[in-house]
């Protein structure tokens, strides 16, 4: 007996760590180095990258895919983000809007599924973003990034496409696969409220306040039909699980991009919690649609295009950088 109550004092952990979410100020890994020690991790993480890369099977060495041109019904691939915050524009006019600026992190082409692998209707591209140790995937995991030639991501998706456009895995993609005036689709999982009663979960109204209310004033009351059909149909709203399900916000317009840190600039509010990873594509709103806009087809490819400007704006964008006032 002694000895057992010996076990179970090591494995009960010391403390219990607490999992209220806190305002905390995100801090960068490299904010509090010394400049050498900075150039160390630069070159460090340079050659990491390299080794990773470069020597392994790097399907870009080879010849690149054929390009084709954009048609009717074309669907292009989308990006993988973080989310970093949000932030105030104002338009020419005077009209505030407000944006949330998502940030395109090592995003990159990792395999081409053709319509046959994958469900015999489309072709889809997976697509990988934000790069992670290599101790937080499995081997098989690994495999499918090193047939790529790139390193380890954080979040793996897929895209569905069109056959003509497909890129071939290992590409780069960045934030000028976007431009301003376009509009998009963002997903991600929205921030988990835990069990959550009815007025807060569907907005329902609750119960008066007084008039001999007992304990009643945030339930949902009665919960339907009596002898027939005698049972609650599925699907009843209750009290339950809220909030940590993929949400996905339609028809979001893009302000601007910042083609030198890959920012997007869309307005409005997108789901999920400060530094979550989420999915962009192109919207699916009819109404809303890109193609008049001809961004890039398939992708925004460096060596095509050449650089562009630093920031890419909307027309109806005020640009603070601008003179106000020209005096002949
Ligand atoms: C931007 O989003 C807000 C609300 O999120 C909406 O009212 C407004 O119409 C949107 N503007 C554009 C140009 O889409």
């Amino acid at each position: 007996a002694c000895s057992w109550s010996f076990l179970v004092q090591i494995w009960t952990p010391a403390h219990v760590v607490s999992c209220i979410r806190t305002v905390k100020t995100t801090t960068w890994f490299d904010e509090h180095l010394t400049e050498d020690n900075q150039e160390y991790m630069r070159k460090s993480m340079a050659q990491e990258y390299r080794r990773q890369t470069v020597d392994k099977l790097n399907p870009l060495k080879d010849e690149p895919w054929q390009r084709h041109d954009w048609t009717q019904g074309s669907r292009r691939v989308g990006l993988v983000a973080v989310k970093l915050g949000m932030a105030p524009v104002w338009t020419k006019a005077g009209e505030r809007h407000v944006v949330t600026m998502l940030q395109v992190q090592d995003c990159h082409v990792i395999r081409h599924l053709s319509k046959e692998e994958y469900n015999g209707h489309t072709a889809v591209l997976v697509v990988g973003g934000k790069n992670v140790s290599p101790f937080h995937r499995s081997e098989e995991q690994m495999e499918m990034f090193r047939n790529a030639g790139v390193p380890p991501k954080h979040k793996v998706t897929t895209f569905k496409v069109s056959d003509n456009a497909v890129i071939k895995p290992g590409t780069p993609l960045y934030a000028a696969h976007f431009r301003p005036g376009q509009y998009v689709d963002v997903t991600a999982k929205s921030i988990g409220k835990g069990f959550q009663g009815v007025m807060k979960r569907y907005g329902f109204k609750g119960q008066p306040a007084t008039h001999g209310q007992t304990k009643t004033h945030r339930r949902p009351g009665a919960s339907g039909p009596g002898g027939d059909p005698a049972k609650v149909f599925k699907g009843k709203k209750m009290p339950g699980m809220m909030g940590n399900i993929f949400v996905t916000a339609y028809g979001l317009k893009i302000w601007r991009v910042n083609t030198k840190y890959n920012v997007l600039y869309v307005n409005g509010s997108v789901p999920g919690h400060r530094n979550c990873v989420l999915k962009i594509r192109d919207t699916v709103l009819p109404t809303r649609s890109s193609t008049l806009l001809s961004p890039p087809f398939p992708t925004y490819f460096t060596e095509e295009e050449g650089d562009l400007d630093e920031d890419l704006y909307d027309d109806n964008l005020f640009i603070h950088t601008d003179p106000s006032l020209t005096l002949t």
